[in-house]
């Protein structure tokens, strides 16, 4: 049986072995996918020991560093995020790393809510790992200006600096911003601990700013909960990210393309009903 596994710790709440299934039995592949919990310490040596047999492998916090750094071929996009979420083993046995959850937002913006981003004013808040994977898939969709804004604001101009190249990307402190802007995307982990970052409620035009989470959860997050109640047009979480990150995965390893519409839907309806 074909191999694949999601690594994280902790793991056991991850949502990619029912989506990797969903995937399966909708395109009539057959594989194995299930979760797995590498010790914080350990997750090169465990990654090393499945891909004895292992053909490919997911990963989530927090080793997406950790798998960086194991992998013997990079993708471009892989390498410019200095973030992998997705290990797969090549014929020759070397590991091949890409960094897949850019792609996965771009696409559930676009693809699942309709919201265009080229010409947008955009607004990311944070400037950890989770923003380094979609900074160049954003800038890609050409966006009029991209404010990269921290708590730290040394960390947002550094990848300011790193992806200037690639289009009109900015760096900022919270407490600078107050024009309204028509996206902004949270990927601060704020949310982890249930709290919001500090910006202003005038940077959402009511009925035209969007906002999206990159965290999701069975109730709206404290973010979409503090833009709904400003007015906001969409107040997104990251459950379609997460599935669309899967499929763009799932494609790679298995040649197949799946409808990620359809599974999104699916898994909304189940976690809806508990
Ligand atoms: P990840 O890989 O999930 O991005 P990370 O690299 O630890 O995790 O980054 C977490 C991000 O959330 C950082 O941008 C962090 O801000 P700092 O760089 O200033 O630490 C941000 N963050 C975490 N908790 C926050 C909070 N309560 N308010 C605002 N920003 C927060």
């Amino acid at each position: 049986m074909d191999r694949y596994v999601v690594f994280g710790n902790p793991v056991g709440h991850s949502k990619s072995p029912a989506i990797h299934r969903l995937f399966a039995e909708q395109t009539g592949q057959t594989m194995d996918y299930s979760a797995r919990l590498a010790p914080l310490d350990g997750f090169t040596d465990d990654a090393r020991a499945f891909f004895q047999e292992g053909l490919g492998a997911n990963v989530t916090l927090p080793f997406k560093e950790d798998a960086y750094r194991l992998c013997d071929v990079l993708t471009p996009r892989a390498q410019r995020a200095g973030a992998v979420n997705m290990l797969t083993r090549q014929a020759n046995g070397s590991i091949r790393g890409d960094n897949t959850d850019g792609v996965g937002l771009v696409r559930d913006l676009m693809n699942n809510a309709g919201v265009v981003l080229k010409g947008k004013r955009i607004l990311l808040l944070g400037a950890g790992g989770a923003v380094r994977g979609v900074v160049e898939p954003i800038l890609e969709q050409q966006p009029v200006s991209l404010v990269i804004a921290n708590r730290t604001v040394d960390k947002a101009e550094l990848l300011a600096q790193i992806f200037a190249g690639l289009g009109p990307v900015a760096a900022s402190g919270f407490d600078w911003l107050e024009e309204p802007v028509d996206i902004i995307i949270n990927a601060t982990s704020a949310s982890l601990a249930g709290d919001l970052p500090p910006i202003s409620s005038s940077l959402i035009q009511p009925g035209v700013t969007v906002c999206y989470d990159m965290m999701y959860s069975k109730e709206p997050t404290p973010f979409c909960r503090w833009a709904s109640e400003h007015g906001a047009a969409l107040a997104l979480d990251g459950f379609g990210m997460l599935v669309e990150q899967a499929a763009e995965a799932f494609t790679y390893w298995r040649g197949v393309n799946p409808d990620s519409k359809a599974v999104l839907q699916t898994l909304r309806q189940e976690m809806a009903a508990g």
